[in-house]
């Protein structure tokens, strides 16, 4: 079964089937842009233009989708200091994207993805408790996209022919023991440095790499934690509400565990700003249930 054929029997509308079509159609070209690699960025191509870094590349190629769609009202990306709204009278989706997750990693040849949540409402200010679906797409040895939707999680691989193909169902995040701990031990603050020493002292694993969609994907298969701390300069901590934390943290309850910034659930946020960073601790339920910070 094809992603297609999946939100068919799921009762989704022929416009999210459209808009998510429109989407996989765009996997294609984003992965083209890696053959030549981050090196080419900064340079100019056969045709003299100059060759911009992969994120705004791949930023580019889903707004174009969207403006030709004209499914999408309005979109926030990682990429783009405002909202955008669509000049459609016909869209009526709010999209976020980011569009090219953990990019300093491309150098290096380690997993990326791409990070998107809808919001059947069109406002993607008006809180993370209106997100419909959030998905992501991990670039990593095999192409990958798990989807979430008030029905639950589930993962699909990309094939040859450019389509998804249904792998796996109802995922849920066991209670494993990894902790994926971002931020620098020596920017956290006590009460983090004390869970993280506890986690540490109950022979919780070590998997960090850096790049979200890949750390969070190994919370989701094997359990554990992901954090992304209040910092003692940045009490905020770094990752973005809208465009990283929010699908990650819809994706993660529908998948039965839990998203907190270690007081408030994450699904709770109204956002203020669009480009709002929030600490971030995600992952198997239980272990999110015990945080208070
Ligand atoms: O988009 C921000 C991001 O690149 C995430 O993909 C990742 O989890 C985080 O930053 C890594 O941050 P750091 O380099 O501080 O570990
Ligand atoms: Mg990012």
């Amino acid at each position: 079964m094809n992603i297609d054929n999946y939100l068919e029997k799921n009762g989704h509308s022929e416009e999210l089937r459209d808009l998510i079509k429109i989407i996989v159609d765009q996997i294609r070209p984003i992965k083209n842009e890696f053959l030549g690699g981050d090196k080419k960025s900064g340079t100019y191509n056969i045709y003299g233009e100059k060759q911009i870094k992969l994120d705004k590349r791949a930023n580019e190629i889903l707004l174009m989708a969207f403006r030709n769609s004209k499914l999408v009202k309005q979109v926030g990306s990682e990429e783009e200091e405002e909202a955008i709204q669509m000049d459609s009278d016909k869209g009526h989706f709010g999209v976020t994207i980011d569009p090219l997750d953990g990019s300093s990693l491309i150098p290096t040849n380690l997993a990326v993805g791409i990070i998107f949540s809808i919001y059947e409402n069109g406002d993607i200010m008006s809180g993370l408790k209106n997100i419909t679906q959030a998905f992501y797409v991990l670039l990593g040895p095999m192409t990958l996209m798990v989807f979430a939707d008030k029905s639950g999680v589930s993962q699909f691989i990309y094939n040859d022919k450019g389509a998804f193909d249904l792998v796996k169902e109802n995922i849920i995040i066991p209670e494993g023991n990894l902790y994926s701990p971002g931020g620098l031990r020596k920017e956290w603050t006590d009460a983090h440095r004390d869970l993280i020493s506890g986690f540490e002292e109950n022979g919780f694993k070590l998997r960090y790499s850096g790049s979200f969609v890949p750390d969070f994907h190994q919370v989701l298969v094997y359990g554990g934690i992901f954090s992304y701390p209040a910092l003692v300069d940045k009490p905020n901590g770094k990752l973005r509400l809208l465009f990283e934390v929010g699908p990650m943290a819809f994706i993660a309850e529908k998948a039965g565990g839990g998203a907190t910034d270690g007081k408030i659930r994450i699904l709770d946020i109204i956002p203020a700003e669009i480009d709002q960073r929030v600490p971030l601790y995600i992952g198997s339920k239980k272990l999110i249930e015990g945080i208070k910070i």
